[in-house]
């Protein structure tokens, strides 16, 4: 390929080594107390605790449709978002049991965007998260329901939040505009208006900000908005959190692309090869696979170097693209 822009200097990267940045070197050199994997393990563990709670088994009756709530939100999932929320939220000081419920909400939000994405009418998958979707093991009605009912949740648990009104009303819109005509929604209608068609590149990164990187921008975002406001004061901090938040939402999307063209079902607990069944256009199609993960090692390199300016508060959130930049490398070696 042919350079793609992403916004910094590209560098020929064969390996990802650099892919973090100056601030990846900076965070790693200067505390001397990184644990990803226990934070990354740990916040996962409470993320999951979380949602055994807000969705629980006592309280529902024995309803299926609970059972298929839980169902799609508690098997599994690499938790990005929500870790993404913590990060950012530890940067800022919120408060952690907070941050759990905020985490909680934004998986659940996923989880509808998951099984939504998975009915038959829009790429009829029938492997998530290495079990049958939701609709082929609870029936597609049901699968719809659990989408909306999923996302009154979130939406219940932000407004139930212990915090001042204003920040859970900011919290509550950051969601809602995700997931919005402007965002996921509008996104997911692109993909498939796009299907069989030759588009440009720049056509399939609008649309992967729109279907997964909004979520993906908003999870950082609602982890800073829980504690402090979008004022002209936290100007810079907003401006450094929404590129960052862009880069790893795009380049998120940019490697599933990736993993759908060359991983196996086990690795993906999906079904492989679906874009190019369906004829989807994706990143991979268009640029190649190897530009494809170059574009998106590029990405979470800009991604790195957005946070630079927040210093060692940031440290998470670098440990976050590590996260990412591993993920890639293990199962998108090379050719
Ligand atoms: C899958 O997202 C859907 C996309 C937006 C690419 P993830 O790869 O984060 O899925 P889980 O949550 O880990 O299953
Ligand atoms: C879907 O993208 C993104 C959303 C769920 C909004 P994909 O259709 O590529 O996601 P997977 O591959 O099924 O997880
Ligand atoms: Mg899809
Ligand atoms: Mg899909
Ligand atoms: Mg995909």
């Amino acid at each position: 390929m042919n350079n793609v822009q992403t916004g910094s200097t590209l560098h020929d990267d064969r390996t990802g080594v650099s892919a973090l940045g100056r601030f990846g070197a900076q965070a790693s050199g200067a505390s001397g107390r990184l644990l990803p994997e226990i934070w990354t393990q740990d916040g996962a563990k409470r993320i999951e605790q979380a949602l055994a709670r807000l969705l629980c088994a006592e309280e529902d009756g024995g309803t299926e449709l609970m059972a298929a709530m839980r169902y799609a939100t508690l098997h599994g999932g690499k938790r990005t978002r929500a870790l993404l929320c913590l990060a950012a939220g530890a940067l800022v000081d919120t408060p952690a049991h907070m941050l759990d419920d905020v985490g909680a909400a934004i998986e659940m939000m996923h989880a509808c965007t998951l099984v939504h994405d998975d009915l038959p009418a829009m790429d009829d998958d029938v492997l998530r998260r290495g079990l049958p979707t939701v609709h082929v093991k609870f029936g597609e009605a049901t699968a719809i329901l659990v989408g909306d009912a999923l996302q009154a949740h979130a939406f219940l648990t932000l407004a139930s939040l212990d915090a001042p009104g204003d920040n859970r009303i900011a919290l509550v819109r950051e969601l809602a505009q995700a997931v919005s005509a402007e965002g996921a929604a509008g996104g997911q209608a692109m993909d498939l208006s796009l299907v069989g068609k030759h588009v440009e590149l720049d056509t399939i990164v609008a649309m992967h900000r729109m279907k997964s990187g909004a979520l993906v921008r908003a999870s950082v975002r609602m982890g800073a908005l829980c504690a402090i406001a979008e004022d002209a004061a936290h100007a810079a901090l907003y401006c450094a959190l929404d590129r960052y938040g862009a880069c790893f939402g795009l380049a998120l999307q940019v490697v599933d692309d990736i993993l759908d063209a060359t991983a196996d079902a086990a690795t993906l607990g999906k079904t492989p090869g679906k874009d190019a069944a369906a004829r989807k256009p994706t990143c991979a199609s268009i640029m190649g696979l190897q530009a494809a993960r170059q574009f998106a090692l590029d990405l979470l390199h800009d991604a790195g170097e957005a946070i630079v300016p927040l210093g060692p508060r940031a440290e998470r959130l670098a440990q976050m693209l590590q996260r990412a930049n591993a993920y890639l490398l293990k199962h998108a070696p090379c050719a």
